[in-house]
């Protein structure tokens, strides 16, 4: 019969997938950066020179010799004896308290919002999000034919009040709003951390809807100036709060080592939707971060990282405010990224792709990352892996191109 036709073979579901703009990014940037050097603002990441591998090649030789099973399976729910070091992590870090049983480890806090995605969304379901908000959860969820819809932010997080005239106008039209998807702390891709006030206020709102909130926490433990804030998880008192975790931007993106905690419930179901998926999450990383924890590492780790990052934060904020002063930012007051809007005719992919190739700075273009089309001028700027020394180049450089195409429009 010859070649197949493809086109035929492939699910309907293919129409929802589409390329992640920042592992896209980093794939060009990886080439490029072969051929000469790259100021990139690009991939949230933690820097490699930050991160203790030292202690993690210590740990690894002697986890390799002590743990017969090492390089087998562990139960699909994760080491027992890292979901009690989560479960301790939870009320030492978190303010949550929780048990063993409610958590489950996951391939990254990718895999933990999958799995709520299989466990509790079909087609057509509406979960609203922050707009803009994590890309990779868009585009993850989108998969599942569900319909996203975005609640505009201010500098204390989801606009609640919008967020509540929203589900309103929804009920109106007989739509019920299943899920709420927020990332409180550090948002990825504004920075953005969401206040107390707005907290409650998220919590009362899925209260008196009845809605189930899934809260992202993958940058709580990046913060850098004091903040009187708290996990939505520690303040909810009816089991509405889906508590998605992530070690990857304190302890390594590598390691894949992530958590969902939840009501038994929801969790008995995220196992069976797990079990076939993968077996298990890595076990020798599952072991490293367990020999973390038990022995009190995270602590100082986080530090030193809190402390390179706060520094690297504050050199691009300055570096902005020097260079494209007239340009709106966020000021982020934790986590890895800056918002920055272009002029408004300047186009994020076409100026990303310009100040690769012509003044060899890395960006990711923050429009996927928008519902609409207002995030066709905005950029997202990653201040964790930059080099400290190469900040205020590569904003400079930003300005450069940013004059040049101002003048051209
Ligand atoms: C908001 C947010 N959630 C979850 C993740 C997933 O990270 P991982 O799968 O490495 O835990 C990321 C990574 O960039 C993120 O920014």
């Amino acid at each position: 019969m010859g070649k197949p036709d493809y086109g035929k073979f492939f699910a309907s579901r293919i129409n929802y997938m589409y390329p992640s703009p920042v592992r896209e990014a980093v794939a060009k940037i990886a080439y490029k950066s072969k051929i000469k050097p790259i100021i990139s603002f690009a991939a949230g990441e933690p820097d490699p020179e930050v991160l203790p591998r030292d202690i993690y090649a210590n740990l690894a030789a002697e986890i390799f010799r002590k743990v017969p099973k090492i390089v087998n399976y562990a139960p699909a729910e994760g080491v027992l004896d890292l979901r009690e070091e989560i479960a301790k992590f939870m009320k030492e870090y978190e303010g949550v308290e929780t048990s063993y049983e409610k958590v489950i480890v996951t391939v990254g806090g990718s895999q933990a919002l999958d799995i709520v995605a299989r466990v509790l969304l079909e087609p057509g379901d509406i979960v609203i999000t922050e707009n803009p908000s994590y890309v990779n959860t868009l585009l993850c969820w989108r998969h599942y034919g569900v319909q996203l819809t975005g609640v505009e932010m201010d500098e204390k997080g989801m606009r609640t009040d919008k967020l509540e005239e929203k589900i309103k106008e929804l009920k109106n039209k007989g739509r019920l709003v299943k899920l709420i998807y927020t990332i409180p702390t550090g948002q990825n891709p504004s920075g953005i951390t969401m206040n107390l006030e707005r907290r409650k206020h998220l919590l009362e709102i899925a209260s008196k809807y009845d809605i189930l909130v899934v809260e992202d926490t993958a940058y709580n433990h990046l913060v850098y100036e004091e903040v009187p804030v708290k996990p939505l998880r520690s303040m909810d008192k009816e089991g509405r709060v889906i508590y998605a975790g992530s070690f990857s931007k304190v302890l390594g993106t590598g390691l894949r080592v992530g958590w969902l905690e939840a009501p038994e419930e929801v969790i008995e179901k995220v196992r069976y939707s797990k079990q076939p998926m993968d077996m298990c999450a890595p076990v020798p990383s599952q072991y490293i971060v367990l020999e973390v924890l038990r022995r009190k590492m995270f602590g100082d780790i986080k530090m030193r990282a809190i402390e390179a990052y706060k520094h690297k934060r504050d050199l691009m904020l300055k570096a902005l405010d020097t260079h494209l002063p007239e340009l709106k930012h966020t000021r982020p007051v934790a986590g890895m990224f800056i918002l920055l809007w272009l002029p408004e005719k300047i186009e994020s992919y076409a100026f990303a792709d310009v100040l690769l190739e012509k003044y060899d700075v890395a960006v990711i273009p923050a429009a996927r990352f928008f519902l609409g089309e207002e995030g066709r001028n905005v950029i997202r700027l990653n201040f964790s892996m930059a080099k400290p020394n190469l900040i205020d180049e590569g904003v400079k450089r930003i300005a450069k191109l940013v004059g040049e195409l101002a003048e051209q429009v």
